[in-house]
């Protein structure tokens, strides 16, 4: 039976980490698959993590199943951490699902099951696996304009006019924070100028927060999904812990709704459960209750957020030294924008073929619209990078 199936298309950028590993050069640097690195190129299990981790050894007597939704601790200690206190806790629904990816497909089927005919907009680009995903699911989707190529900012005019173009039972797609792949974010004024479209179209935000606690800080970056939430009847979050918690494969995320009253959040609270059933039954537990030992540890929570800000800067201090390296060697400010980008990822805005260029030429690896992952530089790789970038003729 299986002589009919076709072969499908690779995922751009885990292809690029098989190719990288390929890659026989010493000097060769990886700025593909978004996951942070340290300075020696180390992707570091947090402090935080680690203690949790021996504590579950030593004190956890049982892997007997938890709840359809993960065990509600989980739920309530992410909740606290998206939502904080932004919307009753009563009014949301939520459960834990494997990793922020099974959140936003999970989100998806959900759309799906309440409007078969709903249309998703997504910003132009998005993360290829939400387009990927949603072609799968057979979604219709419309792109709208986000990213400006010239400014290497939010095009924000043609993001506004897109947006009107929503209806009631539309979703609209937005990236809490750090956009990826673009590293192009809104402002707050920008922000309440989406939530004025959302009230005035009647469309349903769903936010996909990837990456709190990367740009601005645990609260700033969570700042436009509690606005969000707070203002709009209904809203859908989809929130990962890989990348603040490093925890990456143990696929750790959580699918919200926010709704107006409790008892809409008993119906979604239902059919989240159902539907985690009906994909994988109960979701993996062991991120999550590393998750939950932390954020209700005060001790342990002191030290991931710590450990955490000490990541967020150290991005941003690659961002100003990658500018700055670049403004020298360039002779201009056309790169400013990587130090105003916040997140992993910053899109440079060039060619296809650059960036084959790049890889084949220097051993730079990035994805092939040209977003770098900036968490995998460090001092030493970011004055290759740069040089590479102007001698390339980028
Ligand atoms: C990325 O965009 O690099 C990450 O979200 C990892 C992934 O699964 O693509």
């Amino acid at each position: 039976m299986f002589e009919s199936l076709q072969s499908q298309p690779a995922d751009k950028i885990l292809e690029l980490i098989q190719m990288y590993r390929d890659d026989p050069r010493a000097d060769k640097v990886d700025l593909g698959v978004g996951v942070y690195k340290d300075a020696t190129g180390l992707t570091p299990i947090m402090r935080a993590v680690k203690a949790a981790e021996h504590q579950l050894w030593e004190t956890q007597d049982s892997k007997v199943y938890t709840g359809l939704a993960g065990d509600p601790a989980f739920g309530d200690a992410m909740v606290d951490l998206v939502l904080g206190s932004a919307v009753p806790r009563a009014n949301v629904a939520a459960a834990a699902t494997p990793g922020g990816t099974g959140a936003v497909r999970q989100a998806f089927e959900l759309i799906q099951m309440a409007r078969a005919d709903a249309r998703v907009f997504v910003s132009d680009p998005t993360w290829p696996n939400h387009l990927s995903m949603l072609a799968y699911l057979d979604i219709e989707m419309v792109p709208y304009r986000y990213f400006d190529t010239e400014t290497r900012g939010v095009d924000f005019e043609g993001m506004i006019a897109d947006l009107k173009t929503a209806k009631k039972g539309d979703v609209v797609l937005l990236h809490g924070c750090c956009h990826n792949p673009t590293g192009a974010n809104l402002n707050a004024t920008e922000w309440d100028a989406v939530i004025a479209v959302l009230l005035e179209t009647g469309a349903t935000p769903m936010i996909d927060i990837a990456y709190q606690g990367f740009g601005e800080g645990l609260n700033e970056d969570a700042a436009a999904t509690r606005k969000v939430a707070a203002s709009v009847p209904e809203c859908i979050i989809a929130a990962s812990c890989s990348k603040n918690f490093g925890i990456y494969r143990e696929r750790t995320g959580v699918l919200m709704v926010v709704s107006s009253d409790s008892k809409a959040q008993g119906l979604n609270q239902g059919t989240l459960a159902y539907l985690n059933r009906q994909n994988f039954s109960f979701p993996p537990d062991h991120g999550a209750r590393l998750v939950t030992m932390i954020l209700t540890d005060d001790a342990l929570r002191a030290d991931w957020q710590a450990e955490l800000e000490d990541v967020r800067q150290s991005m941003l201090g690659l961002r100003t030294q990658l500018a700055s390296e670049l403004q020298r060697l360039s002779g201009s400010d056309r790169f400013g924008f990587l130090a105003q980008h916040r997140g992993m990822f910053s899109r440079i805005g060039t060619t296809p073929e650059m960036v084959a260029k790049l890889r084949e030429d220097y051993g730079i690896y990035m994805v092939g619209d040209s977003r770098m992952n900036i968490a995998g530089l460090n001092v030493q790789t970011v004055p290759i990078l740069a040089k590479a970038i102007v001698d390339a003729g980028i």
